[in-house]
């Protein structure tokens, strides 16, 4: 986990993305045959100016002005037509794609190991989910169908000049090379800061998440202002880096902008003279003119893609990271559980979750059937952990778990998580109702089922007074209790035989190991 793998360039991030975008490739094909039609349309109107100014106007030729007018009407209409069915081809497409590989992504958080999450701050992942996908899907939309028509659009337009004139086309294509040059120096000094600025918002999106998740924390300790400098000092990060980059485009943008207008004087110029001199008709340089608009509007729109395109290859390049971590192996792997009885037990179980932090050393203990064991010791002493290692959350580095004499290693993952009921340290309400919430172990459960009283999440001590129990914190632990259920038939939950006994969870599931992680301590008293 710690080796870390060699970062993408954004070549390969934009071939993966490519790859991913083959899946849609019929869409893609059709909203790119579109795109061409579109643009091979917009070449009538120039035509048409011509024709007007060197044919029908001097020629006096009014019977043709309704044909000449028609022509350029209906060329215009048919692209609009076309363009109403790209943008709704665009649509289904954008759609499809970010569908996909959001449900990739998620599918991909779910499956990874918990060690990973220990080096990951949600509101990075977050980050990852909510704001890099979408900019992911940019560079397909406007990278590949915008770029793409926007390269077609400059090709066309530079062969119709030069066919039409080769001259005056040189002229008006002079300046492109230096355009291009441009766009090149900007993509490398952009490419290294859109992704620090896409880093920059993670962390002050983690920021945010634990403000949000941790206020209990805060208000107890009155840590408000520690918090709110930390934001800000987040904050004022973005807000260096977005700077940085918009001053870029600030200046990147109006040079371009610059340097096409020089070259459309220039044509102006060199065109008027060719023209005093007879050779060029006002109609060509006209012509020439509207040509020009052609030529350098999707230049001016490749800028724009340009920008989107380090920013979602920047963002690619996260999403990526992500996908190719390795999965928890298959969750089906391994021998099921039949009978269980519910015997436990530790053999010289040695673990720690880094190499240089020994935790657990040699432990070797055994909870026989319907026994109740309390593992007490001081925070931090590795009372949980025995848990993640039960449930298989970690693997010890040496030694054997067995779950009844069966090594579980040897069991499937799933078979095993559903035998035994955790109560963790941590309650968690997921959104929704309590009713959702109740049924996360169980979604079969019937309404009976769910509404049979639920146990008393914990035995009441004797000889301290509770506090009183905050109804949110009570009602998550009373989820907790109930939802991991196995589809077996609950029992009742007081057993006739033993009437003036509170019964703990365990009582109420004879097919699961009950283990209960020790109650909460007071924040103070707590390891960060
Ligand atoms: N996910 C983790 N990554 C690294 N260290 C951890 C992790 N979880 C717990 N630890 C460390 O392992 C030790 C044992 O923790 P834990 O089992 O939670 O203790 P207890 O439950 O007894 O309070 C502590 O030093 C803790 O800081
Ligand atoms: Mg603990």
């Amino acid at each position: 986990m710690d080796d870390k793998p060699e970062p993408m360039t954004n070549r390969s991030a934009l071939r993966r993305l490519l790859a991913f975008a083959r899946g849609h490739w019929r869409i893609a094909a059709g909203q790119f045959a579109l795109a061409v039609a579109g643009t091979l349309l917009i070449f009538v109107f120039p035509g048409v100016v011509r024709w007007f100014m060197d044919e029908i106007i001097p020629q006096k030729r009014s019977d043709l002005i309704w044909r000449a007018g028609g022509l350029a009407l209906l060329a215009f209409t048919v692209r609009e037509v076309l363009f109403y069915f790209r943008t709704r081809v665009n649509c289904t497409f954008e759609q499809r794609m970010i569908t996909d590989l959001r449900s990739q992504l998620h599918r991909k958080v779910e499956l990874l190991p918990l060690g990973w999450f220990d080096h990951q701050s949600t509101g990075d992942i977050l980050t990852k989910l909510a704001d890099d996908v979408p900019a992911t899907q940019r560079v397909i939309l406007e990278g590949i169908e915008q770029g793409c028509t926007a390269v077609l659009q400059i090709i066309i337009t530079a062969i119709v000049m030069l066919v039409a004139d080769t001259q005056l086309a040189l002229i008006v294509l002079a300046p492109t090379p230096l355009i291009a040059a441009g766009g090149w120096i900007y993509s490398r000094w952009v490419s290294p800061r859109a992704t620090a600025a896409r880093e920059a918002t993670s962390v002050l999106n983690a920021t945010l998440h634990d403000t949000i998740t941790g206020i209990r924390q805060i208000k107890s300790f009155t840590a408000e202002e520690m918090r709110q400098w930390k934001f800000l000092a987040a904050s004022q990060r973005l807000q260096e880096k977005q700077t940085r980059l918009m001053a870029a485009w600030a200046f990147y943008s109006p040079s371009m902008t610059l340097l096409g207008n020089g070259g459309l004087v220039l044509l102006l110029m060199a065109g008027s003279w060719w023209c005093v001199k007879g050779s060029m008709t006002p109609g060509q340089l006209m012509e020439f003119i509207l040509l020009v608009g052609f030529l350098y509007e999707p230049i001016a729109r490749l800028h724009g893609v340009n920008q989107t395109l380090l920013n979602g290859l920047s963002a690619a390049k996260r999403v990526f990271a992500i996908l190719d971590n390795e999965t928890e192996e298959d969750l089906d792997a391994g021998q099921p559980l039949d009978a269980l009885r519910g015997e436990v037990e530790f053999n010289a179980v040695t673990f720690s979750y880094r190499a240089d932090k020994p935790v657990l050393h040699d432990i070797t203990l055994r909870a026989a059937r319907h026994q109740t064991i309390a593992i007490v010791g001081a925070t931090g002493s590795g009372k949980s952990t025995l848990f993640q290692l039960l449930t298989r959350f970690y693997d010890p580095q040496s030694g054997t778990i067995t779950l009844d004499g069966t090594p579980i290693q040897n069991l499937s993952k799933r078979a095993l998580r559903q035998s035994l009921a955790y109560v963790t340290q941590e309650a968690f309400l997921f959104a929704g109702t309590v009713r959702d919430n109740l049924l996360i172990g169980r979604p079969s459960a019937t309404d009976d089922e769910r509404r049979a009283p639920a146990p008393r999440p914990r035995p009441r001590l004797p000889q301290r007074r509770p506090h009183p129990p905050a109804r949110r914190s009570h009602l998550r632990r009373r989820c907790e209790i109930r939802a991991p259920h196995p589809d077996r038939p609950r029992p009742t939950p007081r057993q006739p035989h033993q009437p003036h006994h509170r019964p703990s969870p365990q009582h109420h599931r004879p097919g699961r190991c009950h283990l209960r992680s020790p109650p909460r301590p007071h924040p103070r008293q707590r390891h960060a």
